[in-house]
């Protein structure tokens, strides 16, 4: 079988939408837009986001799935979880590119980025291939590590997206296509 990639995203501010149009500049595939029914900051923050709306490709086409989201309070967000529930029945490859703003040291509390990769493995079964998240602190020069207003405010760039954070995502790529 011809290999065949779908990126989906959720994205508030940008982060994970810059992680998935990257993806697919880099692996030549289409991107779409995870759109909740009801599409508001807090119903998706409280998990109550009733389903999506209709994705313009067939996902069916598709064996190789990543999906791209934030994290919130250290939810696997409903958008990621309505379509992982609507799809699940697909012969399909799954991989989470997550945008955090958690550290490595703080990766298995309660929102690092460690427990919402469990949650992901946990739904996606031995559909799982590989998850990575790319957290903002890699993109915030030292001086301001610490600020909290600096690191909510930052999001991946052209300008920013570079070093170390490049590094993590040319591994990711290289997982996706050696799998
Ligand atoms: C309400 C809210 C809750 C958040 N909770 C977490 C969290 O639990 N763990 C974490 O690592 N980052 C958390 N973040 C940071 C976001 O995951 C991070 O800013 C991400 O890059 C945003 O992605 P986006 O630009 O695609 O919306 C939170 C951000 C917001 C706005």
């Amino acid at each position: 079988m011809i290999s065949k990639t779908l990126v989906v995203y959720y994205s508030k501010n940008g982060s994970s939408k810059y992680l998935a149009q990257r993806l697919g500049r880099e692996l030549l595939c289409d991107v779409e837009p995870l759109v909740p029914r009801i599409n508001s900051f807090f119903t998706v923050l409280l998990g109550l986001t009733l389903g999506l709306k209709k994705i313009r490709v067939n996902v069916e086409d598709y064996n190789k799935i990543i999906i791209c989201s934030p994290i919130w309070m250290g939810q696997l967000l409903s958008p990621v979880r309505s379509f992982i529930n609507k799809y699940s029945n697909n012969a399909t490859k799954c991989y989470l590119a997550l945008s955090c703003a958690s550290s490595e040291e703080s990766k298995n509390d309660k929102f690092g980025y460690n427990t919402v990769i469990k949650k992901f493995e946990e739904l996606t079964g031995d559909k799982f291939v590989s998850a990575h998240a790319f957290s903002v602190l890699k993109v915030i020069p030292p001086s301001n590590a610490k600020n909290d207003d600096i690191i909510m405010k930052t999001t991946f760039n052209d300008e920013n997206f570079k070093n170390v954070i490049l590094n993590e995502f040319s591994d990711f790529i290289e997982i996706i296509n050696a799998t």
